[in-house]
């Protein structure tokens, strides 16, 4: 474990800004570790927005878009921390990468919701909501099931959606509004999943026909975060570009194909009068990254399904434009090479935890934080170890991920042997990941020439939380097999490390 022990004085992490759309409800729990009992207060609130006794900013955005920038202390024996989170009215949400929790890679169709709720529970009780872990999202499997129905659940075969077309959750979601009431109680908020085809890919009803209904009933239920899966999409998709070859603008009506259900499904979210996030998975098809941002996602999966294994991670991390991502990512809309593989996973036709190694689950979180991918927990967090709670909970680690400028890293070096990464924050400091790609330690190096930078300048190892001090020039580090060394150069140098 090389992430520090948590402090027990007032700490503020996470992400320090929240967009929220004119008029609409908020909520975001302002993260801060250390010692409970705690208490805060906020200056300068705007009118409708209050701050609750656990930190959790509630109510409902002002009408007029602009920041509002709201003073929060927080206080507890130990001392006392204040931090201005900036309340960004405006059109613009997910103004950094979602953190939170996605039920998929671990409890795959065995979903109920209680599962979730102990999720949420796990959330808070774990203390990983202190350091912003906020979303608690439902993946397939809250739907009936009329197509593969799992032999263990008989009762998810049956009606799917009641005589007007409203869609019907299975029995073992007894209380859907129950539920987003429950995970909001914490601060958290409440993510769920469908498919734009007439089933999911687990087979579970989609929404095909019934966007507007389905967008209705989510906001309504209270959802805050929405994850659309093409699927079964591909039939439709099918039928309207079979006849098109030939045609001269086949290219652009594919394209357009492409796009429609996507469009859709943000056109009725939008009519809702609640934010809730989009998050795009169609596997990275079609240029995805050209189009998602003005066709309303706020995230979009870069490749296929990511499963615990070296050689995946790498695939996801080289897909087709991972080093790119830079170009495309930033406030508001990221790419998403798919959930994290830490932890308790279900993969491989059994439950275990992670096959990743230590040293590559070190790369895992690193890389994800640097290029601004969204942050969702696959495993079970009832039974979460010392050493993957100390994954999530790096605030240092967590800081690069929820920066403020977006800037999302570059890769500047990728051979055989290692990879470099690159991301310039907000406060001028610079974060580099020096990624050791082979089954052997070595010495990985990087000149300040090619990270753009003139003199010298204090030095950080993210992980551990030290200060290694000065250096100008050049910079070395040897790294383990597959492990990373997660640095943050700041923009001056220290007169000595603390
Ligand atoms: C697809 C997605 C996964 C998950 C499953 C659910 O495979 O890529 O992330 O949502 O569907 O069936």
């Amino acid at each position: 474990i090389q992430t520090p022990k948590e402090k027990d004085d007032p700490q503020f992490n996470g992400a320090d800004i929240w967009g929220v759309r004119p008029g609409h409800p908020v909520i975001f729990r302002v993260p801060v570790s250390g010692l409970r009992p705690m208490t805060f207060t906020a200056k300068n609130l705007p009118d409708g927005v209050t701050l609750d006794a656990k930190g959790v900013l509630r109510g409902t955005a002002p009408a007029a878009k602009g920041d509002y920038d709201i003073e929060v202390t927080a206080e507890n024996a130990k001392g006392r921390a204040v931090r201005t989170i900036r309340l960004a009215v405006g059109d613009m949400i997910a103004l950094t990468p979602p953190m939170g929790w996605n039920s998929w890679n671990t409890l795959c169709h065995r979903l109920t919701q209680k599962d979730a709720m102990a999720a949420a529970r796990a959330l808070e009780e774990s203390g990983l909501g202190d350091h912003g872990w906020a979303y608690v999202n439902l993946d397939d499997f809250w739907e009936m099931n009329n197509f593969w129905t799992p032999k263990e659940r008989p009762q998810l075969r049956g009606k799917a959606r009641d005589e007007h077309g409203k869609i019907i959750p299975n029995p073992d979601f007894p209380d859907m509004k129950g539920l987003t009431d429950y995970i909001h109680s914490f601060g958290f908020k409440a993510g769920l999943y469908s498919s734009p085809g007439t089933t999911t890919c687990g087979g579970c009803e989609g929404s095909y026909g019934h966007e507007l209904q389905d967008a209705e009933s989510w906001a309504n239920w209270g959802f805050d975060y929405v994850k659309y899966d093409w699927c079964s999409y591909g039939e439709v998709f099918w039928r309207e570009t079979q006849k098109l070859d030939g045609d001269s603008a086949r290219e652009a009506k594919v394209r357009e194909a492409n796009i429609k259900p996507y469009r859709l499904i943000n056109e009725c979210l939008r009519k809702q009068g609640r934010d809730i996030l989009l998050s795009y998975c169609q596997y990275g098809m079609a240029k995805v990254e050209e189009w998602a941002r003005e066709n309303g996602a706020n995230c979009w999966r870069s490749w296929e399904d990511l499963k615990d294994g070296w050689v995946w991670m790498e695939k996801a991390i080289e897909s087709r434009i991972a080093g790119e991502y830079w170009k495309w990512c930033g406030a508001g809309c990221w790419a998403d090479p798919d959930m994290m593989i830490v932890g308790q996973q279900y993969s491989f036709g059994g439950d275990h935890p992670t096959y990743l190694t230590p040293n590559e689950q070190y790369t895992h979180v690193s890389i994800w934080a640097m290029v601004g991918s969204p942050l969702l927990i696959g495993c079970d967090l009832t039974k979460l170890d010392a050493f993957t709670r100390s994954l999530l909970a790096n605030d240092e680690v967590i800081a690069i991920s929820q920066d403020r400028l977006g800037k999302v890293a570059r890769r500047i070096r990728h051979t055989d042997a290692e990879s470099v990464w690159v991301r310039t924050l907000a406060n001028g400091d610079v974060a580099v990941a020096l990624v050791n790609r082979a089954p052997l330690s070595h010495e990985i190096r990087v000149t300040f020439d090619e990270l753009g930078l003139r003199g010298t300048h204090c030095l950080r190892d993210c992980w551990t939380g030290k200060c290694e001090g000065n250096y100008g020039g050049y910079y070395t580090a040897t790294v383990l097999p597959h492990a990373t060394k997660l640095i943050r150069i700041k923009a001056n140098d220290c007169p000595k490390c603390d």
